[in-house]
């Protein structure tokens, strides 16, 4: 007991808009695997944060809640050590980012840099962002603080949330007392995955990704897709492994035996089709338990709606503790006489 009392929380999750792609699988899923083994780990599916942009799609948001449930479940998030749950399940999460948006100006939000990015992805004019889309960050510092999380895993894009986290976190503290511990971003070292088609980024809405679920032929020809170095026509022209795609996924999947291949496709010993045939199975390796976890659970409803159902419980335990503390300290709720 007095170990779990001394272990630092940790807080993250995914936005319920898509499936979870190799993307992911390298930039954070390997990480929360080895986190769960340390830390009292909160893996949140964030369905609210996914209506600020699919609000007019709502089915698509639950598909997408089902199946980064499912997939965390596949790839060995553990149910029984960390808690795994739904954002919207626990409406803690909205009434605190409600108490929230009195602590942040409009100006604030509006200078956060992911609203930029965001509104220039959807195509949306300055000035016409809805409430919803500017309150994001805030209502991902509730998701946060809801918790009292010490650590946040995250990618170098959220670390901008963070910051205004702390902000809020250190405003309500001065005005209300004593609340909050200022939480620190955890930035993974691993490198970002490119997209098949070369894109810096794999991106499910870039139509470049690679997803979890993808079936052995799928993944035979996305990979058979990937760009690879224009100037290695025939199979033994020299190649450039550098500015190769199916080669920075060799070294995200493949780091044995990387060196060998990079040697050889410079040599002109190994032909890109070879190459790709020999990724497609390295990465077929790794998804064939996936597949096979997801197939077994997915037979499974019962058991899984039970699994969710645990963790949505855990959660709203320390949620609904936290509110309570802030209800009393903002002097809301029940009225006593
Ligand atoms: N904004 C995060 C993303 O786009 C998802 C997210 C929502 C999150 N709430 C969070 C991440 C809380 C960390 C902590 O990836």
């Amino acid at each position: 007991m007095e170990e779990k009392v001394l272990k630092k929380r940790i807080l993250t999750g995914d936005r319920a808009s898509g499936n979870l792609h190799l993307g992911h699988y390298v930039g954070s899923i390997v990480n929360r695997l080895k986190l769960q083994e340390i830390y009292d780990c909160y893996y949140m599916i964030a369905d609210l944060h996914a209506l600020t942009t699919h609000y007019e799609d709502p089915d698509a948001v639950r598909e997408s809640a089902k199946s980064i449930f499912v997939d965390y479940l596949s790839v060995g998030l553990d149910p029984f050590k960390s808690t795994l749950f739904i954002q919207s399940c626990v409406p803690e999460h909205s009434e605190l980012y409600l108490v929230f948006q009195m602590l942040v100006t409009i100006s604030r939000a509006q200078r956060i840099p992911t609203l930029k990015d965001k509104l220039e992805d959807l195509h949306i004019e300055e000035g016409l962002a809805s409430l919803g889309l500017l309150g994001y960050p805030v209502l991902q510092a509730a998701d946060i603080l809801l918790y009292k999380a010490d650590l946040v895993p995250v990618g170098e894009d959220q670390v901008s949330h963070i910051e205004l986290t702390r902000e809020i976190a250190r405003r309500f503290n001065y005005l209300y007392g004593q609340t909050f511990p200022e939480p620190e971003a955890m930035l993974s070292e691993v490198s970002r995955l490119p997209g098949i088609n070369g894109n810096k980024k794999m991106s499910k809405s870039l139509g470049n990704d690679i997803s979890l679920s993808a079936s052995r032929e799928e993944v035979q020809e996305k990979v058979k897709a990937m760009v690879t170095d224009p100037a290695k026509i025939r199979k033994d022209d020299p190649g450039h492994p550098e500015i190769c795609t199916v080669f920075a996924f060799h070294k995200a999947f493949n780091k044995e035996n990387a060196p060998y291949i990079e040697t050889a496709c410079k040599n002109g010993r190994l032909g890109c089709v070879a190459d790709k045939e020999n990724l497609a199975s390295v990465l077929n390796d790794l998804l064939e338990p996936i597949r096979t976890r997801r197939a077994e659970l997915l037979r499974k409803p019962d058991y899984l709606r039970e699994l969710l159902e645990l963790g949505n419980e855990k959660a709203r335990k320390v949620a609904s503790a936290t509110m309570a503390e802030v209800r009393e300290k903002v002097r809301i709720g029940p009225l006593s006489f």
